[in-house]
């Protein structure tokens, strides 16, 4: 069995900060998403894996190298521009060959790992097997009906009036049957040849498609709260280690990771939290649920449910709480303007002012 994974696109998207790189790398617990999909591709037994890369593959290719630190042997399949999904399968049709292959979209985040559905898979080898999930909103994604024994009669890309909150999550599995249906369909309104129209054509050609329904998935929409969220959960799972240096005078509590090279002094650290390599932390407290990547400095601050990428420094600013920040940012007090209150007080009154 192979591997497709799909970290192609244009990387060009305005959010919050993916608008210089791949959406794939954004990080989740100072780790990129692609990484997690690669190790549960690893984990599953898995080694031969194609990446297909569109105009950001400069930036995948140095991330992730020939895989070898995933234990698999990546090749790269470039992709000229993002037309799909589907397109992405049949451009990747030499390399696929005719084995069953796991298909990942590169942005998306499946908690617990792939390894039980594939073993599934491989025992009971439909011709597709699909993942889905209850999501509240399910007009922005591809949406599955199901018939009463949980098979798919049918799938709708982003439809007004969903017939089921069941959403397509990034992770698919099939066997050869997929590329004629990738060769037969045509491009959608949006100009792509979206996977689910092959899916369909699979569908109305009698062929088996599975469905399995799962908790637990995440993907990169440029949504922050989204992305607190998810770094929160994998925050939980982190294992705690101090390969960085903590001072006498600073405390820390419960699951904390300090990286190499990481200074902790007069500072109290509350877990979950990682401290990347090489980050400075000095007179500050950062609480449950952050992320500081590498290069950081926190100074004379508090931070807690955040997420901070390399290279920012925070000096003297409290509290940030449940924020998103950018590499090489600085966050730095405003100077004090010479504000004055200007107050006209009925008798009696009571009035707090925070100065
Ligand atoms: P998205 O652009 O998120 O594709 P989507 O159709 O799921 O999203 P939306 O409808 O919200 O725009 O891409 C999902 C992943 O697949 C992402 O990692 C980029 C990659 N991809 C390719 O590699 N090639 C492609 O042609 C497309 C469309 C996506």
């Amino acid at each position: 069995m192979k591997a497709l994974v799909l970290s192609g696109g244009a990387g060009t998207r305005l959010r919050p900060i993916t608008h210089t790189s791949a959406k794939q790398l954004v990080p989740v617990a100072n780790k990129p998403v692609l990484f997690y999909g690669l190790e549960a591709i690893a984990d599953a037994g898995i080694t031969d894996v194609g990446i297909v890369v569109g105009d950001t593959a400069e930036e995948i290719r140095e991330a992730v190298g020939d895989g070898s630190r995933f234990g698999v042997e990546v090749t790269y399949i470039p992709q000229e521009a993002p037309r799909g999904l589907a397109h992405a399968v049949l451009i990747s049709r030499d390399f696929l060959g005719d084995e069953d292959f796991v298909m990942y979209l590169g942005d998306n985040f499946i908690v617990g790992g792939i390894t039980g559905l594939v073993e599934g898979f491989r025992e009971t080898r439909p011709d597709a097997q699909i993942l889905l999930t209850k999501v509240p909103d399910p007009t922005a994604f591809g949406v599955a009906e199901l018939d009463g024994e949980g098979r798919v009669v049918a799938l709708e890309e982003k439809p007004e009036v969903p017939k089921s909150d069941l959403a397509l999550v990034g992770v698919y599995l099939f066997t050869p049957a997929v590329h004629e249906a990738v060769r037969s369909i045509g491009p959608s309104r949006r100009g792509e040849l979206e996977i689910t129209h092959a899916i369909q054509w699979l569908i109305d050609q009698q062929r088996d498609v599975h469905s399995t329904t799962i908790s637990g998935y995440w993907k990169d929409t440029g949504n922050v709260t989204d992305m607190l969220e998810v770094n929160r959960a994998v925050l939980e799972t982190v294992e705690p280690c101090e390969d960085g240096t903590a001072d006498e005078a600073s405390e820390i509590i419960g699951r904390v990771r300090i990286e190499k090279g990481a200074q902790v002094t007069r500072s109290r650290i509350v877990g979950p939290a990682i401290i990347g390599a090489g980050t400075v932390i000095r007179d500050a407290y950062v609480g449950p649920y952050t992320s500081v990547s590498e290069g950081c400095r926190i100074e004379d601050s508090e931070i807690e449910y955040s997420i901070v990428l390399r290279d920012s420094s925070i000096t003297g600013v409290r509290r940030i709480a449940a924020s998103l920040i950018g590499r090489g940012v600085q966050v730095t007090p405003s100077p004090r303007s010479p504000a004055a209150h200007r107050l006209v007080l009925g008798d009696h009154s009571k009035v707090q002012i925070s100065s």
